[in-house]
């Protein structure tokens, strides 16, 4: 059994990944500051071997969550570059790429082992051969959010050659998908989601539950370019003309992707 720290554990990946750590026996300690809200951890406060501690890891230290840690995976972030955008540079480069410094250097003093980066393909922006990339493939970053992946993973590969701490950066596709905390802003899950015809009712394997007053409102498919679709797109992203939908919310009522602190972001 492993001891693992997951940070940004709240998230769409990280609520997965909690529950799956578990199944497996290990000991996970999720620390989150909760933007998009904690109830993709709500099944897990009853599991023995599931610890949650409430922190921003880009000002917060974790030294007090690593006593006996084997393994970090450290998926906090501004995640994608309509985010990256909103917040602006300074505070992008300090949640993604200072916040990565802080937890690595947290994870050495503790004996960690192991030290997952949750990185990004993002990195490698367009290829200029037009051909797929490989592990080896020249970054090419299109976006802010790719360069505050960049210099965290450049930091990692350099500070890593004479830690005991061994970094690890998987550089991940767009995932898709369902999680405890789907996020809907992602390409897959914003087309399968407009494929679905809501009449009156709402596929009950999307895990949502449907008002009534969404029901009376619903009617017609949802294409991926229309605007009640564009409307579960991210805080970053720029709402449709004529759109309805409360911030933070899908036209259905149920919370997407607006990190709350996000929006109410202030450098
Ligand atoms: N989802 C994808 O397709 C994808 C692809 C490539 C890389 N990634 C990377 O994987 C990681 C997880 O992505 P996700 O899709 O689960 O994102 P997500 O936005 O659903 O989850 C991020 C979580 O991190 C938390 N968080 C952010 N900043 C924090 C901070 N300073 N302190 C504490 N908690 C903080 C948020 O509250 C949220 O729960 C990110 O690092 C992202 O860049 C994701």
């Amino acid at each position: 059994m492993a001891k693992v720290l997951i940070t940004g554990g709240a998230g769409y990946i990280g609520s997965l990944l909690t529950g799956a750590l578990l199944a497996s026996g290990h000991e996970v300690t999720v620390v989150d500051s909760l933007m998009f809200g904690g109830e993709s951890l709500l099944p897990y406060f009853s599991h023995p071997n599931f610890r949650f501690h409430k922190a921003d890891v880009s000002v917060e230290a974790l030294d007090d969550h690593l006593a006996g840690v084997n393994t970090v995976f450290h998926l906090a972030a501004i995640v994608g570059f309509p985010a990256c955008q909103q917040v602006g540079e300074a505070v992008a480069f300090r949640y993604n790429t200072e916040a990565t410094q802080r937890a690595f250097e947290a994870s050495e003093r503790a004996g960690v082992g192991r030290f997952i980066f949750a990185s990004t393909y993002s990195n490698y922006g367009i290829s200029p051969d037009g051909e797929p990339v490989t592990e080896e493939s020249p970054l090419h970053p299109q976006s802010l959010y790719a360069r505050t992946k960049i210099a965290a993973e450049e930091w990692l590969l350099e500070r890593g050659r004479t830690s005991r701490c061994a970094p690890v950066l998987p550089r991940f596709a767009t995932l898709f998908g369902i999680s405890p905390r789907t996020r809907f802003d992602l390409i897959v899950n914003q087309f399968t989601l407009g494929s679905f015809r809501i009449e009156c009712g709402y596929p009950q394997d999307m895990g949502v539950t449907t008002s009534s007053r969404s029901c009376r409102n619903a009617g017609g498919p949802i294409g991926a370019g229309s605007p009640r679709a564009l409307s579960l797109a991210p805080s970053g992203a720029p709402r449709p003309r004529g759109s309805t939908s409360a911030p933070g919310r899908s036209h259905m009522g149920h919370r997407v992707g607006t990190a709350r602190g996000v929006r109410a972001w202030t450098p």
